[in-house]
């Protein structure tokens, strides 16, 4: 079993030190810095931008894990491999191809991954595990930090896992919205393996501890 994956969200993090957070995280043992872009069009939020993760690239060894919730991904993709993206997750909702985009994102040498919303069918992605690194499956409406987590997506996560074993496929699960001790421990047992959290970290008393307990979840 590998272990737990833990990536925290800087949108949560102050974003006049978003350097001092990815130290931060960094000396917590995260293993991933996850980069929430929005562009007010895709989601009712506008965040980051490539010139962002060319700063936070220059400050940080974690792995740039960029989850772009934009309408045009393939527009995107070069800018931000070129601004020191590690992974690049574009939601299947926004695209009409995907399979076009993730040969976009793997030609550029990133790893790939399609994140999917809360109601959107585990079975409209699975043709596409095989050529991802990860899914990411959104525990919360896509646009914002700090939402509550939806416990209705739990079983949706269980069938790709169920999916991924019974296909031997490399695929790995990752959670994103809503993310904490308990949420995280019900996400991992119904097959996560990546977790992603911004409020339950940054917004909490002990950001250090916060990154160790979500990393100590065990199923
Ligand atoms: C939501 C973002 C998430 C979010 C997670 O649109 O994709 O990454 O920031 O933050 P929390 O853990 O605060 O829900
Ligand atoms: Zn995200």
């Amino acid at each position: 079993m590998n272990p737990l994956i833990i990536a925290p969200s800087i949108l949560s993090a102050d974003f006049g030190h978003l350097c001092d957070a990815a130290q931060l995280m960094e000396k917590a043992g995260a293993d991933w810095l996850h980069v929430d872009v929005m562009d007010g069009h895709f989601v009712p939020n506008i965040t980051i931008g490539p010139v962002v993760v060319k700063w936070l690239k220059k400050c940080t060894k974690l792995p740039l894990d960029v989850h772009v919730m934009i309408s045009d991904p393939m527009k995107f993709a070069k800018p931000f491999a070129e601004a020191g993206a590690w992974a690049l997750t574009f939601h299947y909702e926004a695209v009409t191809y995907p399979e076009v985009v993730i040969n976009e994102i793997k030609r550029l040498g990133l790893k790939a991954g399609i994140s999917i919303k809360p109601k959107t069918p585990a079975k409209l992605i699975l043709p596409f595990l095989k050529d991802l690194y990860f899914i990411l499956v959104m525990t919360v409406e896509p646009g914002f930090g700090g939402q509550s987590f939806l416990r209705g997506v739990l079983p949706k996560i269980k069938e790709i896992s169920e999916y991924i074993k019974d296909n031997n496929l490399k695929c790995r699960i990752a959670v994103d919205g809503g993310i904490n001790s308990e949420t995280g421990f019900e996400t991992v047992k119904a097959g996560a393996q990546i977790l992603v959290a911004g409020h339950s970290i940054f917004d909490s008393p002990d950001p250090i501890k916060a990154v160790q307990d979500l990393k100590s979840i065990t199923a």
